[in-house]
């Protein structure tokens, strides 16, 4: 949904471009393009507004109530949220090692989050774009259109997400917000039934999870140049990684490598995170931007999530998504892949990785073992991180006397891939909307631009697990006066 505007400016005539509000990405967010009187493009912006409400909201809180607590500050990833911060606080009560239970089964439930979630993104949201064409017609591209069009496919993915849905659902008690993580371990184990019931559907999830990945490859190897083209930059990239260079999604030191594959740090505590990033302010909207310190603001800023977690690993531990990992990188000429489109590649070998760990582990004695707790001596500091779906998601909190919360800092991962959505907006302006007048099929090359980092914007603006409700106008350098409507 987009409008023109027209915008009084006293030296020429300048039209701002709302699409408001970015559609098929998790949450609100707003992209503004300034043109010309000739249709060229003068500025391209991805706004999302940041409410620093939820950090505050939690402070004065006793820490144990943090697991839960954070789920409320995402509808879209609780998972996510609630594992990042059991790790947190694990150190505050003076635990750095799980049991084998409940190390394991915290692992096969963000395993079952994984595979939800990025299942969700390919087929659901992103599929759409990539089957019938960026500029296809509207009215079906969505996934009931896939699903009229390409029922195998559409069914399968719909089938595969709701998979990784009963994982989580049988590890915690409920699809979405259920808990699971206590302070120092899990809440329970998984019974001999739970086991079976998930083993049932496993070879299913296995077959379509290596579709997934053959889709993905086939749909950006079928039209290279313009994929390998589409929203390109070059970047940093940064996640953890596992103490023998191995992906992982749930634990790891923070590794960075630069745009042609060279170590910035590597196998850092990500306890001393705020030693390495930075995170600037900018005036023109309340998302921030971080960065790599050494590097500075200009040059620093990285993408996380599955395009730099499959760069950046020397290794995935389970065969299949290993092959394909290793097929992955034959578009990297020695060095990353920088493609933007190649997002949704990397993400389908993720899910093929998922399932693959979720076979590991049901296959594991230790997932229905009551070895649960563990404790050690309070800390008043505790720092969590993990992979989300969506990229290196950090928790950070620090408790009084008392066990209240006192300072709470989270970074998203959406914020972290900030500046890379912006340049990759701005590449697919100059590229496909200069000097055109921008209909709704060229106006979605740019949402296809910002879906490929599937953005969670309801992460990002910490808005209480709501969307935000009102944005903002906002100032423009060129002391534009634009009207913004938004359009529910
Ligand atoms: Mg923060
Ligand atoms: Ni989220």
């Amino acid at each position: 949904m987009y409008e023109h505007l027209e915008t009084a400016d006293s030296t020429e005539k300048l039209k701002r471009v709302v699409i408001d509000p970015v559609t098929r990405v998790e949450g609100h967010g707003k992209v503004t393009l300034l043109l010309d009187e000739d249709n060229r493009v003068r500025q391209a912006r991805l706004h999302i507004v940041e409410f620093r409400g939820f950090e505050r909201f939690i402070q004065g809180r006793p820490y144990w109530e943090l697991p839960v607590l954070v789920q409320r500050l995402c509808g879209i990833c609780p998972v996510s949220h609630h594992l990042a911060a059991a790790k947190a606080v694990d150190q505050l009560v003076g635990v750095d090692q799980l049991t084998p239970a409940s190390d394991k089964l915290r692992r096969l439930l963000h395993f079952g989050q994984t595979l939800q979630s990025h299942a969700l993104h390919f087929y659901h949201l992103s599929s759409p774009d990539l089957l019938f064409g960026f500029g296809s017609d509207l009215t079906r591209r969505n996934i009931v259109g896939v699903l009229e069009a390409y029922p195998d496919i559409g069914l399968k993915g719909v089938k595969l997400r709701k998979y990784g849905q009963e994982v989580i659902r049988m590890i915690t008690g409920k699809r979405v917000h259920g808990t699971g993580a206590l302070p120092g371990g899990m809440n329970k184990s998984l019974s001999g039934e739970e086991v079976a019931y998930l083993l049932e559907g496993l070879e299913e999830a296995l077959t379509w999870s290596a579709e997934a990945v053959e889709l993905a490859k086939q749909l950006f190897l079928s039209d290279l140049e313009h994929n390998q083209q589409f929203a390109y930059i070059r970047s940093n990239f940064l996640g953890l990684i596992r103490a023998d260079g191995a992906l992982d999604l749930y634990h790891g030191g923070l590794r960075a490598h630069d745009d042609l594959g060279n170590t910035i740090f590597d196998h850092v505590d990500y306890r001393r995170y705020a030693e390495f990033l930075r995170e600037e302010v900018r005036s023109w909207t309340y998302m921030k931007f971080p960065y790599i310190a050494s590097l500075g603001r200009e040059n620093g800023w990285y993408r996380v999530g599955p395009l730099a977690r499959v760069n950046n690993c020397d290794f995935i531990d389970t065969p299949l998504a290993e092959a394909a990992r290793v097929d992955f990188m034959a578009h990297g000429a020695g060095g990353p892949v920088h493609s933007s489109l190649a997002f949704h590649w990397a993400r389908m070998i993720e899910v093929l990785h998922s399932a693959e760990g979720i076979q590991r582990y049901l296959h594991d004695p230790d997932i229905q073992s009551q070895d649960l707790m563990t404790r050690g001596e309070k800390r008043h500091e505790g720092i969590g991180v993990i992979e989300a779906p969506r990229g290196t998601l950090f928790h950070h909190y620090q408790i009084d006397d008392q066990d209240l919360v006192t300072k709470a800092n989270l970074i998203v991962s959406t914020t972290s891939n900030n500046q890379a959505m912006n340049e990759s907006i701005r590449q697919v302006a100059a590229t496909y909307l200069d000097g055109q007048e921008p209909t709704e099929g060229l106006l979605n090359h740019l949402e296809v631009a910002i879906r490929a980092y599937d953005p969670c914007l309801s992460c990002a603006t910490h808005a209480l697990g709501k969307m935000p409700l009102q944005l903002e106008v906002l100032d423009a350098e060129e002391n534009l006066v634009a009207r913004l409507e938004r359009h529910a």
